[in-house]
C-alpha cells in the first residue's frame, strides 16, 4: 500500500509578538496533526497566514499576499488567514479572496485539528468567535522558534476600548491564565536552557490570577524565584502614551491625563537602577491640532524616552474614532510624523551618550560575520554590538559584559570586558 503523501505547510506570521507566539503554538499543534514545516510556499501543501490589522497598511500586506500566491491554487495548495484580519473580517475574507479555504480567529485555535480535516477534505473552514469568548489558546506542544527567550501567555483579549484601536473586537474580552500554569511553563522554560522570558498579553496590566490573589507584579516576582536567578528583571519599562495632549487623550478615552502619565515616569525615574523607558506615539488622530501635536512633541522633551514607536492615526473597522469628525489629512499626519521622529532621533542620540564608558551586561543574540561584531542586548533593551578577541567563540543566550565605546541613536557599540586569566 502506498504511503499517504506527506503533508507539509508554510506559516508566515505578522504583526506583534502574541502573533508571533500564536504562531509557535499553531507550528506545534500542525506538527502533531503530522505536518511538516517548510521554509517556501513552493513546497507547501498548506500556506498559512497569521495576520494583524492593528493599522491598515498591516491589514493590506495580507491581501497583497493572497494575491500573490493565487495562482498555485490551481497546484493543489490550500491557503488559510488566521489571526486578527481573520477574526475581523470574517467570512468576507471569502469573497475578497475565493481561493482561501480557511479563516480563523485566535480564539478557535483549539479547534485547528478538526477544521484541518474539514480542508483537507477540500471543504471551507471558518473559527470565528464572539467577544465574548472564553477560549484560551493553551497547547501542549509549542514549537518556540528562539532557543533562548521563551514568550509565555499570561493573559488574552482587552477589555479597554481606547478609541482608535481594534484589538478588544479581534482578540476578544480580558482572559487570564492561573498563575499556576504560567509558573509552570515557566519552570520548564527555565529547565530546558531559556535564559529569557517574556510575559506576554495585549495588556498585561490587567492579569489577575482567576485562582486566586496573585497580581501582575505578584506573578514576576514568583517568576523571578521560578528561574532561579538575581536581578533578572530588565531594566526597562515600554509605557505606551499615544498624545501628549489631554483634549486627545480623552477623546482617545485613554483614561489618564498628561500629569498622572508623567507622575508614573517620575515614580519609574526615582528607581535605583537606571530604567529605560520606551513608549508608542499616534500623530494625526481626528480633530489633533496642531498645538496639541506641539504637546505630544514637548512630552519628548519632558520624559526623554530610550525609544518610541511612532504611528499615522489609521482608521479602523468598528472603533468608536471612526465616528469622530475632522479627519487629518494624510500629508499633514506624513509631516507630522516625520517631525516626531525626527525630534526623537535627537532625544536618543543624546542619551545614548550617557553609556559611554559603561560597562554593560548583555545578552548575545548572534554575529555579524561582515562586521566581525557580535550582536548583544542589554537590560534596557538596546542593541549593544561589540567586538572580542579571536578566537573568542560565545554561545547565542549566554550573558557577557561589554564596555560602551560608541554610541548612536539606535544602538551602542563596545568591546567585550573579558576576564583576565
Ligand atoms: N492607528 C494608528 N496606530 C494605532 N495603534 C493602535 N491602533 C492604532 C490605529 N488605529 C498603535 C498604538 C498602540 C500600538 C500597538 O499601535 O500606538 O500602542
Amino acid at each position: 500500500m502506498a504511503d499517504a503523501p506527506e503533508k507539509t505547510f508554510y506559516l508566515e506570521t505578522f504583526g506583534c509578538q502574541m502573533n508571533v507566539h500564536d504562531s509557535e503554538k499553531v507550528v506545534g499543534t500542525l506538527m502533531q496533526q503530522g505536518y511538516r514545516q517548510v521554509p517556501t510556499v513552493e513546497e507547501a501543501g498548506l500556506v498559512l497566514y497569521n495576520t494583524c490589522s492593528i493599522r491598515d497598511k498591516a491589514e493590506q500586506k495580507v491581501f497583497n499576499r493572497l494575491s500573490d500566491y493565487k495562482k498555485y491554487k490551481a497546484q493543489g495548495k490550500i491557503f488559510g488567514v488566521l489571526g486578527c484580519v481573520a477574526q475581523q473580517e470574517g467570512e468576507k475574507i471569502f469573497e475578497r479572496a475565493p481561493y482561501v479555504s480557511l479563516v480563523a480567529g485566535s480564539a478557535s485555535y483549539r479547534n485547528l485539528p478538526a477544521m484541518l480535516v474539514q480542508i483537507e477534505a477540500g471543504n471551507r473552514a471558518t473559527g470565528l468567535d464572539d467577544r465574548n469568548t472564553d477560549e484560551c489558546f493553551e497547547t501542549e506542544y509549542t514549537s518556540r522558534t528562539n532557543p533562548h527567550r521563551g514568550y509565555i501567555t499570561i493573559i488574552e483579549g482587552c477589555d479597554k476600548f481606547c478609541a482608535y484601536c481594534v484589538v478588544p473586537f479581534t482578540r476578544g474580552k480580558e482572559r487570564s491564565r492561573t498563575s499556576a500554569s504560567v509558573l509552570s511553563e515557566a519552570r520548564q522554560l527555565s529547565d530546558l536552557g531559556y535564559t529569557e522570558i517574556q510575559l506576554l498579553g495585549q495588556n498585561v496590566n490587567s492579569y489577575r490570577d482567576p485562582d486566586g490573589k496573585t497580581s501582575f507584579a505578584e506573578l514576576r516576582r514568583d517568576i523571578v524565584e521560578a528561574i532561579d536567578a538575581s536581578l533578572v528583571l530588565c531594566d526597562h519599562v515600554h509605557l505606551p502614551v499615544q498624545s501628549g495632549s489631554n483634549r486627545v487623550l480623552d477623546a482617545m478615552q485613554r483614561l489618564y491625563t498628561r500629569d498622572e502619565y508623567l507622575e508614573r515616569i517620575a515614580w519609574i525615574h526615582s528607581a535605583k537602577r537606571d530604567i529605560s523607558i520606551t513608549t508608542d506615539l499616534i500623530v494625526g488622530f481626528p480633530g489633533e491640532t496642531e498645538r496639541e501635536f506641539e504637546e505630544t512633541l514637548s512630552l519628548l522633551d519632558v520624559v526623554g524616552y530610550d525609544s518610541a514607536f511612532t504611528f499615522k492615526y489609521s482608521p479602523r473597522p468598528n472603533t468608536p474614532a471612526l465616528r469622530l469628525d475632522d479627519a487629518i489629512p494624510d500629508e499633514e499626519k506624513a509631516l507630522r510624523l516625520a517631525v516626531l521622529n525626527e525630534k526623537q532621533r535627537q532625544i536618543q542620540t543624546q542619551r545614548n551618550k550617557r553609556h559611554l564608558g559603561q560597562t554593560a551586561k548583555v545578552m548575545v543574540e548572534g554575529k555579524n560575520k561582515t562586521r566581525g561584531q557580535w550582536i548583544g542586548r542589554t537590560s534596557q533593551i538596546k542593541v549593544l554590538n561589540f567586538t572580542a578577541s579571536e578566537g573568542v567563540e560565545l554561545k547565542t543566550g549566554s550573558y557577557v559584559d561589554a564596555r560602551v565605546t560608541t554610541s548612536f541613536p539606535n544602538s551602542l557599540v563596545g568591546e567585550m570586558v573579558e576576564s583576565s586569566g
